[in-house]
């Protein structure tokens, strides 16, 4: 399914911000406590360092939500919808979003979304559909603390998946949106690739399957949303993807032509952080300066489901 945005009323990112855990966890520090080494793991995956926190989704949500408020040179106040992306909400019900809201002092609504690690852009979708229908203000939050459904002790996963939290806020605009265009996907029947049981249960992964189709998700609603947006790869300065690993973000950008310096990486640092790792990635590569106001984003993830989602967006803060 995808969509460009037809109506005369679109939205336009004004705020976002990201926050981490204070603990960091190095590749050395696994290989104390598991059978696995530094060297293994930056082969395999890129990685050499992840957050794994005492602080909850709805902690890490108020930090990056509050900044991102802040940025747009908003108040609580002013926020109609809080939409949190979030595999590891800190409850069964109420949906997280909703303390986080009492915490931000927002008047307006929330609720969660859960599309696995392309929630963030799916909850990004979300908002400017909002934002289409009447919103003025949507802040989307993408927080996960993978740390509470990966087993620490099996090498298989632990390596890879940690915590974070990223949020933008969507902000109504006269004309169409600066999310440009998406396209979301979902293919049920491979659920065994990859989830985690309820009451405890830790996230189960057949690694290999994963990388293959995660590789061919990002690939397809990348094409799909550059297609509805009416652009090129060319056309793109920055693309983000989701940070799983770095093999799979190198063999997807070589299938869409794009050089690996038009490309946000973080993963070395935070891992994967499942919701976060786009707007955290984004964060990174802002502030490096790599995004200039009028270029455009092209945002790319993937996950349990599998879920897939991209979106095209024009960066005019
Ligand atoms: N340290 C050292 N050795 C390890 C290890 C670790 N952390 N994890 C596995 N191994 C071993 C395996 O036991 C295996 O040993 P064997 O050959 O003696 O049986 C060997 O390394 C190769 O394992 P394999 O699973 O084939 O490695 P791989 O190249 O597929 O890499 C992943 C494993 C998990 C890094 C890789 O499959 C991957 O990243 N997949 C995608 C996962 C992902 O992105 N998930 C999130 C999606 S949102």
């Amino acid at each position: 399914m995808s969509q460009t945005n037809i109506r005369g009323r679109g939205s336009r990112i004004t705020g976002w911000a990201t926050a981490l855990p204070d603990d960091v966890v190095t590749n050395h520090d696994l290989a104390k406590t598991m059978d696995t080494d530094h060297d293994w793991i930056v082969e395999r995956t890129g990685i050499h360092e992840r957050r794994w926190g005492k602080e909850s989704t709805h902690d890490l949500s108020v930090e990056s939500g509050r900044a991102a408020i802040d940025r747009a040179g908003l108040t609580g106040d002013d926020i109609d919808i809080v939409v949190l992306a979030t595999t590891t909400p800190d409850k069964q019900c109420p949906a997280t979003a909703s303390t986080v809201q009492d915490s931000l002092g927002i008047a307006g609504g929330a609720f969660d979304v859960n599309a696995a690690c392309s929630g963030f852009v799916y909850g990004l979708a979300v908002g400017d559909g909002m934002i289409a229908t009447g919103a003025e203000n949507v802040l989307v939050i993408g927080t996960d603390t993978l740390s509470n459904i990966t087993d620490l002790e099996d090498r298989g996963t632990a390596i890879l998946f940690a915590d974070g939290s990223g949020s933008m806020v969507l902000s109504a605009q006269d004309g169409p949106s600066n999310i440009m265009s998406w396209s979301l996907g979902s293919d049920g029947s491979l659920e065994r690739l990859l989830y985690a049981e309820h009451h405890g249960g830790k996230l189960q992964m057949v690694g290999k399957e994963v990388f293959r189709a995660a590789v061919g998700y990002m690939v397809n609603t990348s094409r799909d949303a550059m297609q509805k947006a009416g652009v090129t790869i060319d056309d793109i300065s920055l693309v983000v993807p989701h940070q799983a690993n770095i093999r799979i973000i190198e063999a997807a950008a070589k299938r869409l032509n794009a050089p690996m310096d038009k490309v946000a990486v973080c993963l070395d640092r935070t891992g994967n952080t499942s919701s976060a790792s786009v707007p955290l990635a984004f964060g990174d590569a802002e502030a490096d300066g790599r995004i200039q106001p009028g270029e455009l984003i092209l945002m790319t993830g993937f996950g349990a489901g599998m879920s897939s989602a991209s979106a095209v967006v024009r960066w005019d803060p």
